[in-house]
Formats: C-alpha cells, sequence, structure tokens
C-alpha cells in the first residue's frame, strides 16, 4: 500500500523534502545573482562598449610631440617682445633668430649679444611674400648714435646683396636684402661691442628704417 504513496516513506525523509523545498530555490537564485553580477565584471565581453574600453582599443600606437622649429617659426609666436624672449626659444644664446613681415615690422624689438660667446651666428628671415625689390628687409647694426649717418648713406645703386650700404665702419655688421620666403645668415664678431653700449638694428631698405628699428642690447 505504502509503496504507491511516493519516495517519502520516514518523517526524516518528509523532513528533507521540505527543507530541500525551500533551500534549492534559494541556492537557484543566489546562483542566478552572482551570474547576473559577473556581467559587470570589466573582463565580460557584454561590457566592451563602455566609453573605457573603446578607448583602449582605439587608443594610438604612438605618439608624435612637436617643438618649436628653431627659426622664425618659434620666433613670429613671440611678436614684439624683448629679445630675449625670442632668444629664450633657442637654447644658444650665441644664436639669433629673427624676423620680418611685409608689415614692416620685425618681430622683436630687441636683439641681444652676448660678449662671451665671441661669434654670434644671426639667422633672418623674411616670413613675408613680397620679393626683395618691393618690400625687402636686411637687418644692419650700428652704433645708435651714428643711426642718421648710415641711413643717409642709403643707396639702391649699391645693390640688394650690400644691404644698399656701402662698406662703411659706421656699419658694424648687415646682412643683404631679401624677399619673403627668404633667409639669410651671417657671422657677427661681437667682441667689437662695448658692453653697456647703444646700438641699433635696422632694416635698410629705403623708407623702412623709420620704423623697423630695435635695440642691440649686449650683456
Ligand atoms: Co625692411
Amino acid at each position: 500500500m505504502s509503496d504507491t504513496e511516493g519516495p517519502i516513506k520516514t518523517p526524516k525523509q518528509l523532513l528533507y523534502a521540505v527543507l530541500a523545498a525551500f533551500l534549492v530555490p534559494i541556492v537557484i537564485i543566489v546562483l542566478l545573482t552572482q551570474y547576473v553580477g559577473n556581467l559587470k565584471n570589466p573582463s565580460n565581453a557584454s561590457d566592451a562598449y563602455t566609453e573605457e574600453k573603446v578607448l583602449e582599443r582605439i587608443a594610438p600606437i604612438g605618439s608624435i610631440r612637436t617643438e618649436p622649429v628653431k627659426v622664425a617659426a618659434a620666433a613670429d609666436q613671440v611678436s614684439l617682445s624683448d629679445g630675449a624672449d625670442v632668444q629664450k626659444a633657442n637654447a644658444d644664446p650665441c644664436i639669433i633668430d629673427i624676423s620680418a613681415a611685409d608689415n614692416m615690422m620685425f618681430n622683436t624689438n630687441t636683439i641681444r649679444f652676448d660678449s662671451t660667446c665671441g661669434e654670434t651666428t644671426l639667422n633672418f628671415k623674411h616670413t613675408g611674400k613680397l620679393p626683395a625689390n618691393a618690400g625687402g628687409h636686411n637687418v644692419v647694426i650700428v652704433e645708435s648714435q651714428n643711426f642718421d649717418s648710415v641711413v643717409s648713406k642709403i643707396d639702391m645703386k649699391l645693390g640688394e646683396d650690400s644691404g644698399y650700404l656701402p662698406n662703411d665702419p659706421q656699419v658694424l655688421a648687415k646682412t643683404g636684402i631679401i624677399g619673403g620666403g627668404q633667409q639669410i645668415t651671417i657671422k657677427i664678431n661681437t667682441s667689437k661691442f662695448k658692453k653697456g653700449g647703444d646700438y641699433t638694428f635696422l632694416c635698410s631698405f629705403p623708407g623702412h628704417y623709420s620704423i623697423m628699428k630695435g635695440k642691440v642690447l649686449i650683456s
């Protein structure tokens, strides 16, 4: 008779069956909860489209760092400041980079010679577009007291390479006249410049020197 009534034959079996009826669903719920919780784990594929993960995957394999280009590009960014700032872009105090554009302005009001250099390299760049014969520029260095005397000697017949100036002891240094896009470099013996002396740089293109000029400081 009792054989047909089911597997539970003793009170003990009944107790186990009742306990199992409670515990099994609870264990299943706990396991399901852990499974869903694991979906939030970063290692899981369903988490692959978070911002962090996407950025991680598209991150560049390398990067390019740009540094200021030595010549006019760096100097141009320092507009009409003193020469110390312009030369700061150039680590070597014995190399001076200056430029001028079609607006008839040098990119600095001041250039600085370090008297310990002996020889200083001056790189001058015309960053404009005008040709040399229409809007050329150069760099001429004179003692400030000789400024008027030197500019009175400007003569276009002397040619662009001479800076339209004769070879004259009052002209302490000069470059040729250059046009837009051109660049010129001269070496200047700075030992002939007196510390604390009053020197001026200018462009000797006719008519330019009234505004294209600045101070040369000797340190
Ligand atoms: Co000029």
